[in-house]
């Protein structure tokens, strides 16, 4: 079974523009609690390198694009995130890289949870071993 799992948010082309809708339920199969974004990334910069241990997301990219990679221990997955109605579903235990992050990349990320730093595995090593896949 792939890592990637995305589905669709609804769309409403206008011709002055598009308006893009993430709501609990349409997609997003947790409650909302926590938005947030990643804008005016330097060219080459890197973002991510950690899992969760309870936190689920989506992250979209609202303009421009970048590429994720998720990793679940044993797989390393990647998908290229361009579209604003494009939800990337990232589970708990699966660690996450964000590369190629076009000049007007915005990525937003909708989150099960309120921020918590005790729920970040930071190390890819300590990630293996809460994976029961360290060697
Ligand atoms: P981090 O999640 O590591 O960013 P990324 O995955 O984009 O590389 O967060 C970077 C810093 O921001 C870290 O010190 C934690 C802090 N932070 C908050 O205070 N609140 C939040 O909601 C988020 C996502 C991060």
């Amino acid at each position: 079974m792939s890592l990637v799992k995305t589905f669709n948010f609804q769309l409403i082309p206008d011709p002055t523009g598009l308006l893009s809708v993430y709501e609990t339920g349409k997609g997003v199969d947790f409650e909302i609690k926590r938005v947030y974004c990643l804008s005016r990334l330097e060219a080459n910069s890197t973002r991510g390198y950690h899992a969760h241990k309870a936190l689920r997301q989506v992250a979209v990219c609202l303009s421009g694009s970048c590429r994720f990679v998720l990793d679940d221990g044993k797989v390393r997955e990647s998908v290229v995130l361009d579209s604003p109605g494009v939800g990337l579903q990232i589970e708990s235990f699966i660690w996450r890289e964000m590369h190629d992050f076009s000049d007007n990349c915005v990525l937003m990320v909708l989150a099960s949870e309120l921020y918590s730093e005790s729920d970040y595995i930071r190390s890819y090593e300590d990630f293996l071993k809460e994976v029961g896949n360290a060697s």
